[in-house]
């Protein structure tokens, strides 16, 4: 049923790059030194033990690399399986090939060379990658790399060897006494307690984490169909706790998923988690002062806005633990206003847009959720050349979120320090809401209401961030899987742009 649902393809069409261009604002963002509080007795963040990432305005995080001695920085995608960067590197070797990844914003192509890649502290002979040229959406010097499954590279598909594998499997292959992990903790920019711009390792864990390691294993729900593989796993039954502190109820749209688990996507490239409309519902229509509206200013359209002073406490379940959400990824603050001058902000966990949809999984876990959870992800047998007997992959998710500090968080950053509490009461849940994505026909209908609004992009221009992603199918052979960024909510600055179902080919997948 959702088959028929596949991929209006992606939405915006904000350059990729408009959102590059605020790297540079990134760079001057000083970090600070304040403490983070953090939870279960997590010790105070020491040293820096991984790479570091540039937090630019909680909707980018870039780490840099190096290839053949140049300087890049990069946005880090567990989305997507590629890395490109635009300017030419001294010295890369051509392959003779060309390989093009596209993103729900904007997209990337270029001749696949080779160079010496340093990232993370490990160098890696002759890696792969897509050599982009200059232009104003793609500045020199930065480009992505896809942290995703290896199936899932464009550039692996066409050299069809493993000379053309991603970074991380030939970081993983060239020591295989090192554990097949990626972790990634990312920061908030907002955070009154720190604004820590976040940090990934590969093989290691981050110094004061290491715990990560002993949380319960999330077992990585393999796609149907291998090529479109993500790191996703399920939620808990009653896995998604409201602002009522009550399980909101679900249903999962994905074939042989169990019945009230939904499968979820983690994807540091989406700024805004993608949940089921019913989700999204139970969590901000409950407040009074919500609407579920349209939002001329920069086109976001139809989304869920608060004001900025309700404190909005949701918990997601996995394995049994629970991560509580910090209230200033909830009730995001993008800096909007009214007509009249009132500040408003947005929620954050937004209905899914169409764009970002698939059979697959039920919704995208971005950076308002990764804030939140230190996220490991054990590559297993997934690393290319593995032997079939190397163990599954999985997932690991240390909460790293305090409710008590995060709500002290909120008070100094949203109402002005006075903890006056929320004098307001909840509107009782909506009952009809639970069955809504359990009929695949109502499901498809309201798809079908939201495609003529989908929207990217970002209200603040310059914030704005990498969408969502697309798959494509080049080759025509294969079916690959579109890297995921962020279809934002947002959306803006595209009414001049071409529609973006232009493209729409309902054969694609996500
Ligand atoms: C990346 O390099 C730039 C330029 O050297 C530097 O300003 C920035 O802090 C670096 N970013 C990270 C995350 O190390
Ligand atoms: C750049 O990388 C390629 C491939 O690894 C290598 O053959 C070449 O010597 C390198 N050139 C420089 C200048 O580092
Ligand atoms: C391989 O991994 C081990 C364990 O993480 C590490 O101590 C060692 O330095 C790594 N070797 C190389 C060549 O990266
Ligand atoms: C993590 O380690 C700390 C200190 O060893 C311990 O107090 C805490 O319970 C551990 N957390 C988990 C989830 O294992
Ligand atoms: C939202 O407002 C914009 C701009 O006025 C308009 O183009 C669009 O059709 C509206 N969408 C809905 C669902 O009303
Ligand atoms: C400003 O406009 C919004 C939306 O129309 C409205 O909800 C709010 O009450 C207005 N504020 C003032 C101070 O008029
Ligand atoms: C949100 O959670 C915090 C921490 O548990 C609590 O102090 C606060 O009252 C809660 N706010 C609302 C509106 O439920």
């Amino acid at each position: 049923m959702k088959s028929q649902l596949y991929a209006p393809s992606l939405l915006l069409y904000i350059s990729l790059l408009l959102e590059l261009k605020d790297v540079h604002a990134s760079l001057s963002l000083s970090v600070s030194g304040r403490r983070r509080e953090v939870y279960a007795g997590l010790v105070k963040r020491g040293s820096m033990s991984g790479a570091n990432l540039q937090d630019s305005g909680d909707l980018d995080y870039y780490t840099n690399i190096t290839l053949n001695g140049t300087q890049n920085t990069v946005l880090i995608d567990t989305g997507s399986s590629d890395l490109w960067v635009a300017g030419s590197i001294p010295g890369a070797a051509d392959s003779g090939q060309t390989a093009s990844v596209t993103y729900a914003i904007g997209d990337v192509h270029g001749p696949i060379k080779f160079a010496n890649l340093e990232f993370d502290g490990y160098s890696v002979e002759n890696q792969a990658f897509i050599e982009a040229a200059v232009d104003a959406s793609h500045p020199g010097g930065q480009g992505l790399i896809g942290l995703g499954p290896n199936s899932g590279s464009e550039i692996h598909g066409q050299i069809n060897n493993p000379s053309g594998d991603a970074a991380l499997d030939r970081i993983f292959r060239a020591n295989m006494s090192a554990p097949n992990i990626l972790t990634i903790l990312l920061g908030r920019s907002d955070d009154p307690s720190e604004p820590f711009p976040g940090e990934i390792t590969v093989g290691r864990t981050i110094d004061g984490f290491e715990n990560v390691t002993s949380q319960p294993k999330l077992s990585v729900r393999t796609d149907s169909d291998a090529v479109d593989q993500h790191w996703q796993t399920l939620t808990d039954k009653n896995g998604i706790i409201g602002p009522d502190g009550q399980p909101i109820s679900v249903s999962s749209d994905v074939k042989g998923a169990p019945s009230g688990q939904l499968v979820a996507v983690f994807d540091s490239g989406f700024s805004l988690p993608q949940v089921p409309k019913s989700v999204a519902d139970g969590i901000y229509g409950r407040f009074p002062q919500a609407s579920f509206q349209n939002v001329t200013q920069g086109g976001i359209g139809l989304t869920w806005t608060l004001p900025c002073d309700i404190e909005v406490n949701i918990t997601f379940k996995f394995g049994g633990v629970s991560i509580p959400i910090h209230p200033l990824d909830t009730n995001y603050d993008d800096g909007l206003m009214y007509p009249n001058g009132t500040k408003f902000c947005v929620g954050a966990f937004q209905p899914i847009q169409p764009g970002a949809e698939s059979s697959e999984y039920d919704m995208i876990l971005g950076m308002a959720f990764l804030r939140n959870a230190y996220l490991l992800v054990n590559f297993g047998d997934f690393v290319d050349g593995s032997t079939s007997n190397t163990a599954a992959p999985y997932i690991q998710l240390l909460p790293v979120t305090s409710p008590s500090a995060a709500h002290n968080d909120f008070v100094a950053e949203r109402l002005g320090g006075k903890d006056t509490g929320q004098d307001f009461q909840l509107l009782p849940a909506t009952p009809g809401d639970d069955d809504d994505d359990s009929d695949g026909k109502s499901f498809s209908q309201k798809i079908k209401r939201y495609l003529p609004y989908i929207i990217a992009g970002s209200v603040v221009v310059g914030l704005l961030l990498i969408g969502g992603v697309t798959w494509c199918c080049l080759r025509g052979r294969r079916q690959r899987y579109r890297p995921l960024h962020e279809p934002a909510p947002i959306g803006a600055t595209y009414e001049h742009q071409p529609p973006p179902f232009a493209s729409y080919q309902p054969s694609r997948r996500y």
